[in-house]
């Protein structure tokens, strides 16, 4: 009794993958999950790793398992249960025990609760790799306090996915800094997905290419400048074939992704920031608009469908990829620039070049690409990151497709709204004069708003009369 390293409560897929990588580290844990069967099931078929497992069938039997000062890992439903969770625990805990948020929750909940939790320890982790990283090695943001998270860290770095030897588990700042950057990988996350998901749309509608033929050039992109997980799997997903129709997988799935609200939170925030994060705008209303489906059939009756397949020879594969390496550097460097913001606003001092690095492997949004956003955030961190020298080049050597692709998609029917937005932001980010002068002209007309002048002064007034 009283020797477990670790408790974890909640032994959901995260939960329980995320124990058996504590224990596959050498570390003991103690678990605990509202219905017993679960722990005793999960305990029973934990193999060689049941012996560092202690199951345990009431909270109090938990928090006697644990060695002192106490530590437990919460992986509960972000929300009201994570607050219930944190109350039942309280009294059974001392002032220097720790609890550890692990789940998704809204970094605002993680402010509220590190406040809440008075002396007892609280830390929030933004945990991304899903089912296989939590098992294996995920990618872990922290928050909360500094000294909190040393007392940890050797576990958390342990259990974290590693690249090259580095662990990617780190301190992001105080509060809930830890589940603010999880947001932002997640809105990030959307934008990497709708931007492929639009390719994969061009390929299938435009182009006419069949998904053997989708999956081998997502295959083949991801030998390139877009290696990534997420090409990796969108070539695997695209290769799949269903087993009751032998069907491609993907003409079986219905077009209407689900959310759990993450993106949805990243892009409230940025509003919040006044940060200009377009591309993850548009893919979190792209998810909402999957969702509309009755609504689409019946403007698909209305309007008749877009003619949407291009004339041939008119985009290549290359063009897409080239377009696709144009969406993701836009899109990332409007995720990068919201952490900057926020930064900022909250007094957080975030280490973006360090969030770049702990990004590199276990989490969704892996990708070569990162380990060069971190090169160049480490060279200058206040820095756009479609400035830096890298991405400055890539841009100019590739804005040319996405524009070619945006434009054909325009043409022909085909909803780009990730890439296009990309496009959109590349342009006004490129645009020393644009025309907000005419808002200024506008609002200062009908509020007497006031604006700059050109040649100098604040607060100025136009001709407009009475
Ligand atoms: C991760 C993922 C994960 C995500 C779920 C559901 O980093 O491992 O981001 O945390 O929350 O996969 O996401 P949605 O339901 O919002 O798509």
């Amino acid at each position: 009794m009283s020797n477990a390293d670790i408790g974890l409560i909640g032994l959901g897929t995260m939960g329980a993958a995320l124990a058996l990588n504590i224990a596959d580290n050498g570390f003991d844990v103690a678990v605990w999950n509202r219905t017993t069967a679960t722990t005793k099931e999960f305990h029973a078929t934990a193999g060689d790793l049941a012996a560092r497992i202690t199951p345990t069938d009431t909270l109090e039997e938990l928090v006697s398992a644990l060695k002192s000062p106490r530590t437990i890992i919460l992986m509960v439903p972000a929300g009201q249960a994570v607050d219930d969770q944190i109350a039942a625990l309280r009294p059974l805990l001392n002032d220097d025990d720790m609890i550890i948020d692990a789940g998704n929750a809204n970094f605002h909940d993680t402010n509220r609760r590190v406040k809440e939790a008075g002396k007892l320890a609280f830390l929030g982790i933004g945990v991304s790799g899903g089912e296989e990283g939590a098992r294996f090695g995920p990618s872990i943001m922290g928050g909360g306090k500094r000294a909190y998270w040393d007392r940890v860290a050797h576990i958390l770095t342990a259990i974290s996915a590693k690249h090259k030897d580095a662990p990617c588990a780190t301190w992001m700042g105080e509060e809930g800094a830890g589940h603010f950057v999880k947001a932002v990988h997640n809105g990030i996350e959307y934008a990497d997905m709708q931007m492929i998901a639009e390719v994969y749309g061009i390929m299938r509608d435009g182009l006419g290419l069949d998904h053997g033929k989708i999956a081998e050039t997502f295959a083949a992109w991801d030998k390139g400048p877009l290696r990534s997980y997420l090409i990796e799997i969108s070539g695997k997903v695209a290769a799949a074939t269903d087993p009751e129709t032998d069907q491609p997988m993907l003409d079986v799935i219905v077009d209407a992704a689900g959310q759990k609200g993450t993106g949805r939170w990243t892009v409230i925030e940025a509003q919040h920031l006044a940060a200009p994060i377009p591309a993850i705008e548009a893919a979190v209303v792209a998810r909402n608009l999957s969702s509309q489906k009755a609504a689409r059939a019946a403007g698909e009756d209305l309007f008749g469908a877009a003619p949407r397949h291009l004339p041939h020879d008119m985009l290549s594969l290359d063009t897409l990829e080239q377009a696709l390496i144009a969406g993701k550097i836009l899109c990332y460097a409007q995720g990068f620039g919201m952490i900057a913001k926020a930064s900022e606003a909250f007094g957080w001092s975030l280490p973006l070049p360090a969030i770049a690095e702990v990004w590199r492997a276990g989490c969704i949004i892996r990708s070569d690409m990162l380990d060069d956003m971190a090169s160049a955030l480490r060279d200058n961190a206040d820095q756009n990151l479609m400035m830096a020298p890298k991405f400055a080049n890539a841009l100019k050597d590739t804005h040319g497709a996405l524009r070619q692709v945006v434009a054909q998609a325009a043409l022909h029917g085909l909803a780009l709204p990730a890439l296009s937005s990309g496009l959109a932001y590349f342009d006004a980010m490129r645009t020393a004069r644009g025309t907000a002068n005419m808002i200024q002209g506008q609002r200062d007309f009908f509020g007497a708003h006031g604006f700059a002048r050109v040649d100098g002064g604040e607060g100025h007034h136009g001709p407009w009369g009475a």
